[in-house]
């Protein structure tokens, strides 16, 4: 069986590297429903505020775009478990989901009612975490036999690294397209690859799984990198511009290590 997969829709914003001018985070923060706006007037860093808003505004114009109908008609809402959906529950003509981590917000999309999931990991060690060997025994519970040797093989601690969140990835995804959340058990899952690298800008798509056996082929898009103009150059105002908005957004700090920083700065004082 060949799948082509005409519909298909993988956008990536680097929000570590966005630095927001005043104009662009007022527009930014406009073209997004009330509640929404709301919880990222509530995060405590920049980053995760930048990384949840460009999720909304990729979300926002892949449905617009694809079902040609105006930004501000766009309504989403969420599941009990959280995963954005259309307000019309009975619309199947597009399927989509966003991850956002490390310096990335990502957008999967599909036409139609096949469901889609996503996630994204900076391959780097946790914080706190001392060694590999630790991260990888409090974790023992979550991958397959199967999936510890794919892991373990490699004769490096990066690559290893590298294959425990292509593994974590192909889960979450899972889970996310299903629309479940955190509590189920993830070793229920076993992902097979044959590729071990992943090269930058390929597109893999020789991994199994237990439950997709029975597909053979597929074509997919690699990802397009959105700068902050094509992110919104369909964007429509919902709300109000507020300059409260912008205010809120630089009175936080960039990420947890900088607030470390200004609280030991006011400790000497
Ligand atoms: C879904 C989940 C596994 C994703 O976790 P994560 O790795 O921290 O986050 P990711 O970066 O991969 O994805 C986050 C995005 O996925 C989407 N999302 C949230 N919940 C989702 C779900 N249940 N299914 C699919 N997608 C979901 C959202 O768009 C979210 O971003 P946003 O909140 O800024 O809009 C996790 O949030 C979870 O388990 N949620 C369920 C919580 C739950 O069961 N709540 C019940 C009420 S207490």
């Amino acid at each position: 069986m060949v799948r082509l997969t005409m519909g298909s829709i993988r956008w990536a914003f680097n929000f570590g590297k966005w630095k927001p001018l005043r104009e662009e985070w007022l527009l930014a923060a406009q073209s997004v429903q009330l509640e929404e706006n709301q919880r990222i007037h509530k995060f405590v860093f920049r980053k995760d505020a930048k990384a949840a808003l460009v999720g909304r505004l990729l979300l926002r114009k892949v449905i617009a775009e694809k079902l040609d109908i105006p930004w501000q008609k766009v309504k989403l809402v969420r599941t009990e478990k959280g995963k954005p959906i259309l307000e019309d529950t009975e619309d199947h003509r597009i399927s989509f989901n966003i991850a956002h981590q490390g310096d990335y917000t990502v957008l999967a999309s599909e036409m139609g009612p096949s469901t889609v999931g996503i996630d994204v990991m900076k391959a780097e060690r946790p914080n706190g975490i001392k060694g590999l060997k630790d991260f990888f025994r409090l974790m023992r519970r979550q991958y397959t036999d199967h999936e510890w040797v794919t892991i373990l093989k490699n004769p490096d601690e990066q690559e290893q690294l590298c294959a425990f969140y292509r593994l974590w990835c192909l889960k979450e995804s899972y889970i996310k397209a299903v629309g479940i959340g955190i509590g189920f058990e993830l070793k229920r899952m076993e992902f097979h690859i044959y590729s071990p690298e992943v090269p930058i800008g390929q597109v893999i798509l020789d991994t199994r799984s237990l439950q997709t056996e029975d597909m053979t082929e597929f074509t997919m898009p690699n990802f397009t990198h959105l700068g902050f103009s094509h992110l919104v150059d369909t964007a429509e105002s919902l709300l109000e511009s507020e300059d409260s908005n912008w205010e809120n957004f630089t009175n936080k700090p960039e990420n947890p290590s900088d607030w470390k920083r200004s609280t030991a700065g006011s400790l000497d004082i």
